[in-house]
């Protein structure tokens, strides 16, 4: 009676306790979100559930293993697992161009089991990582800009002179665009730097899902770049994250982190 007493005790007093660490603590480190916190995640509503034990639930997890298989040698895979409608499902992983083929692996493994938690029922779901994306769909999507899934990630703070830092924000993204989806860059990746007039410095990268042609890698990233105002307006970083393609910029270097 008493161990049990205690016991639960303990487990209510580290529940409040952890509950004042996850409420005081975010607030104070991480960047503000438009949906959740990092990694990130979105899932797709528009069909119906799945349930436990179901043929999907089994389909995904082979999927998944399939995925992290394919990460061990490669930055980018798609796959697919059943055979039956209402049980197939399409996946792919895209790790960011720098990263190597161990960190990619681990990232993918880590995102695989994440985004079940996440969104647990959902037949659709994508979730970004620093290192990696991973998204599956229960219909073909290879090859298809993805204009539904979209999360905006910025810094809290603000820049001294929004107008002027958004135009120069833009236009270095634009170019890294530029060189993202230019025919002779297989990975439709792209990262680089530029000195602003004072001593600021602007890092970003800008990326598409190598499924896409060159040409729907240049449509998706000028969506992206869109909404780079709805996002981040006067914030000195900032990621709009898609379900095909994907930038982030800082006054940072943040791609050895
Ligand atoms: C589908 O599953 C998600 C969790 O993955 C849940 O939030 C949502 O309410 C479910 N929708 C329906 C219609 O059951
Ligand atoms: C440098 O210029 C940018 C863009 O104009 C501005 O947002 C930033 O605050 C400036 N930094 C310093 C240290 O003055």
């Amino acid at each position: 009676m008493i161990m049990d007493y205690s016991r639960s005790f303990t487990t209510c007093f580290s529940k409040i306790f952890t509950a004042f660490i996850l409420v005081s603590l975010p607030l104070a480190l991480l960047p503000q979100t438009s949906f959740g916190s990092y990694p990130y995640a979105h899932c797709y509503t528009n069909t119906e559930n799945f349930t436990t034990n179901s043929n999907y639930e089994t389909y995904l997890r082979i999927l998944n293993l399939k995925l992290i298989a394919k990460s061990s040698s490669s930055g980018f895979g798609v796959t697919t697992a059943g055979h039956y409608k209402n049980q197939k499902t399409y996946g792919l992983f895209l790790c960011r161009g720098d990263v190597s083929a161990t960190e990619c692996k681990t990232c993918v493994s880590d995102a695989s089991i994440e985004i079940s938690n996440r969104c647990p029922y959902n037949k659709g779901a994508v979730m970004w990582y620093n290192y990696c994306m991973l998204k599956y769909l229960d219909t073909e999507f290879f090859g298809e800009v993805d204009n539904t899934a979209f999360v905006y990630v910025w810094k809290r703070n603000s820049v001294s002179d929004p107008d002027a830092f958004n135009l120069k924000t833009r236009r270095f993204l634009g170019l890294l665009a530029e060189k993202t989806y230019a025919d002779n860059n297989p990975k439709l990746y792209a990262a680089g730097e530029q000195r602003l007039e004072n001593s600021t410095t602007l890092y970003g990268f800008t990326q598409c899902t190598r499924d896409l042609s060159s040409r729907d890698c240049k449509a998706c990233l000028n969506d992206a770049l869109d909404r780079l105002l709805d996002c981040c307006d006067g914030r000195p970083g900032g990621r709009v994250l898609g379900g095909s393609c994907n930038f982030r910029y800082e006054i940072f270097p943040f791609l050895d982190d």
